[in-house]
């Protein structure tokens, strides 16, 4: 069961976007998708795209689910050591995992109503918490979960005073088997490697509980507040 209607879901081409893409269609939710293999494509590293893509949708959703992230891709690996740190790889973390979520919500907002139950949620990270960070390494990925954390509570306080039953939630999904962390799977102690289905189910049975007075918090697969 669950309370939304109608879906936009950006990544829905990745692990965790397609099985929540999945989960919400076996509600019978109206789910749009979006990509940079969609039709209109949407790239997070491109604020036109943005605006277009989210542009060209009519009609209100009372989800936004941000699915979409970078670890990881055939230039750059997570950082091991500070020498490792690279201008090009500082950006396009920031740009695929901070700036270019900020932005969907931005254009996003018109379609997101005022006078009903909605959610905004984006997957983080535990990593990006500054507080739990014990480990270092990551550095990039690590420090644009956290910048995307900042950004969200930042557009939530606007937002609690416009979308009075509006929650906006950062969300860490556990370690989920997919593309992003198949090279990182070695370190994951036994069990704790969820399917993309359990992910989905998780996150979305949290994001029902969640309402406007949980509004700018980043919670974990099991409902739990994670520190900033
Ligand atoms: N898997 C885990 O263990 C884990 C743990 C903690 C947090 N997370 C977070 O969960 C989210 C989803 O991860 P996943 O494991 O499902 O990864 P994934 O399977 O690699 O999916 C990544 C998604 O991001 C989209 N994306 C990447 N760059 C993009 C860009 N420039 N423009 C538009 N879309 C872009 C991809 O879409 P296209 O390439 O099709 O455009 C794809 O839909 C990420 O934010 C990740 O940081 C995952």
């Amino acid at each position: 069961m669950t309370r939304f209607s109608r879906a936009l879901i950006i990544g829905d081409s990745g692990g965790i976007g397609g099985a929540i893409a999945d989960r919400l269609r076996e509600f019978g939710v109206e789910v749009v998708g979006l990509s940079r293999r969609s039709d209109p494509p949407l790239d997070l590293e491109d604020e036109a795209s943005i605006e277009q893509a989210i542009g060209a949708q009519k009609g209100e959703f009372d989800l936004l689910f941000i699915a979409s992230g970078l670890l990881h891709d055939g230039e750059h690996q997570p950082e091991k050591s500070n020498r490792a740190l690279s201008k090009t790889g500082l950006d396009r973390a920031f740009a695929v995992n901070a700036t270019g979520p900020a932005l969907v919500i931005k254009y996003a907002l018109p379609l997101i109503p005022r006078d009903r139950p909605a959610a905004i949620a984006a997957l983080s990270a535990r990593v990006g918490s500054i507080g739990d960070n014990r480990l270092g390494g990551w550095h990039a990925y690590r420090a644009s979960k956290a910048a995307l954390n900042m950004l969200l509570k930042t557009m939530a306080i606007e937002l609690a005073r416009t979308h009075k039953q509006l929650v906006v939630t950062a969300m860490h999904p556990g370690t989920v088997d997919t593309t992003l962390s198949e090279p990182f799977q070695g370190n994951v102690p036994e069990g704790q490697l969820f399917t993309r289905e359990q992910s989905a189910r998780h996150l979305l049975d949290v994001l029902e509980t969640l309402g406007p007075e949980d509004t700018g918090g980043h919670v974990d697969w099991a409902g739990k507040l994670i520190v900033p």
